[in-house]
């Protein structure tokens, strides 16, 4: 589904115009640019549309993660609680910042069981990292009770949910910070991109600058001649992306519809064959990305997943998805009992999610491209169909 797939001549002039203008850098050459921030419109734009305080356009959503947790201090000895179920880049901004990451188990909803969560929770729990995957939400009300109840504050990594929402709220609005991704995968997509919302004056400050090695911003003071407020690292987005960005948010609405509508046209073309769709927390609010099912064991996955092959339509296994589950990534394993930031890693090794496995394992899903046709459609659920003969 990326959003490439809607590209036409809006982006091709909103682009031109940046380098007809020469302006590509987001904070010089006040006088010369006459006005024109295309980063900052983006970032104005973003929050208002999820009902944001703060918006901080970045590089990319792994940077957007690292940010946020640099920000809010997290530094060695920490541990920060999040779901065995995401990209990578979530442990690796953890790790980045010398901390170690905790994986909790998922539930049918593929998003953190609290009950997990919760058995997770040490002294050293500096906070607790939901990611809402494959388009839906995460429940939010049982993670946010227990950061309460434990002093913890709750972020979230919604890099994969930009225009979700959960009961009418944006996803990356109910933690003290969320992230968006706009990679070239992403149905809203700068090419590279990323950015963290949040409605914390101090942390939106301190993302800020961290985000430009600590440089002060303002108007009048020419880029060169500005203060350092701290030391940074340097995760700027440019104002090419800041005007691709522009133009994805003003898509962004048709985008989903084409989404939603795919979405719906399977689930009611599957209805009655006891095919169990996962269970989303936000219905009204799923981003439809994915089209994801349970089956009732992993062999009767595999056997839908052959019997879906063969009618030309095949599903993934989501439990087989090497860059979503962190079973597979071996260069994490590898940390199990080291030192990181000077404390011990726990153990990563594949038999530590057993729950997760249980349901990631029967756990099938397609992802329709945003133009996906009627044709693909009934052939999706004809496999679908079949799968579902063979199988249950
Ligand atoms: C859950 C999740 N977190 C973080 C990222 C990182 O985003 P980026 O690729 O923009 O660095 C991704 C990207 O796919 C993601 O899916």
């Amino acid at each position: 589904m990326p959003g490439t797939e809607l590209f036409d001549q809006m982006e091709i002039d909103a682009v031109c115009d940046v380098l007809r203008r020469k302006m590509v850098h987001r904070y010089s050459s006040h006088a010369a640019r006459a006005g024109v921030y295309r980063v900052s419109e983006f970032e104005t734009a973003l929050a208002k549309r999820v009902g944001s305080r703060h918006a901080l356009a970045v590089s990319n959503g792994t940077s957007a993660l690292f940010v946020g947790l640099k920000a809010m201090g997290i530094g060695p000895g920490d541990e920060v609680i999040t779901s065995a179920f995401t990209f990578i880049a979530t442990v690796e901004a953890i790790i980045g910042c010398g901390a170690i990451p905790v994986l909790a188990d998922v539930d049918e909803t593929l998003g953190m069981d609290p009950a997990s969560v919760a058995r997770k929770i040490t002294p050293r729990t500096k906070a607790i990292m939901p990611v809402h995957m494959f388009g839906a939400a995460t429940r939010m009300e049982p993670l946010l009770e227990l950061g309460r109840t434990y002093g913890i504050p709750v972020v979230e990594d919604s890099c994969e949910v930009t225009g979700g929402t959960y009961k009418g709220k944006a996803l990356g609005t109910f933690g003290l910070w969320g992230t968006y991704s706009f990679d070239p995968n992403k149905y809203v997509t700068t090419g590279e991109g990323g950015a963290i919302v949040t409605d914390d004056e101090e942390l939106y400050t301190k993302m800020e600058y961290y985000h430009d090695h600590g440089h002060v911003h303002r108007l009048d003071i020419e880029r060169g001649a500005e203060d350092k407020c701290g030391l940074g690292l340097n995760f700027r987005m440019s104002e090419i992306e800041g005007a691709l960005g522009l133009v994805a948010l003003k898509k962004m609405d048709t985008a989903l519809s084409l989404l939603r509508s795919t979405k719906r046209k399977v689930l009611d073309g599957v209805a009655g064959t006891g095919l169990t769709p996962r269970p989303v927390p936000n219905p009204e609010g799923d981003i439809a990305t994915h089209i994801v099912f349970l089956l009732p064991s992993a062999e009767a996955a595999k056997r839908f997943q052959a019997v879906t092959a063969e009618c030309g339509m095949p599903v993934g296994i989501i439990g087989e998805n090497t860059w979503h589950y962190a079973k597979h990534w071996k260069a994490l394993h590898m940390l199990s009992g080291q030192s990181i930031g000077g404390s011990t890693a726990p153990s990563y090794a594949p038999e530590t999610m057993a729950q997760t496995e249980a349901v990631l394992s029967r756990a099938v899903f397609y992802c329709p491209s945003l133009l996906t046709s009627d044709e693909t459609v009934a052939k999706m659920i004809g496999a679908l169909k079949a799968g579902a003969k063979a199988v249950l």
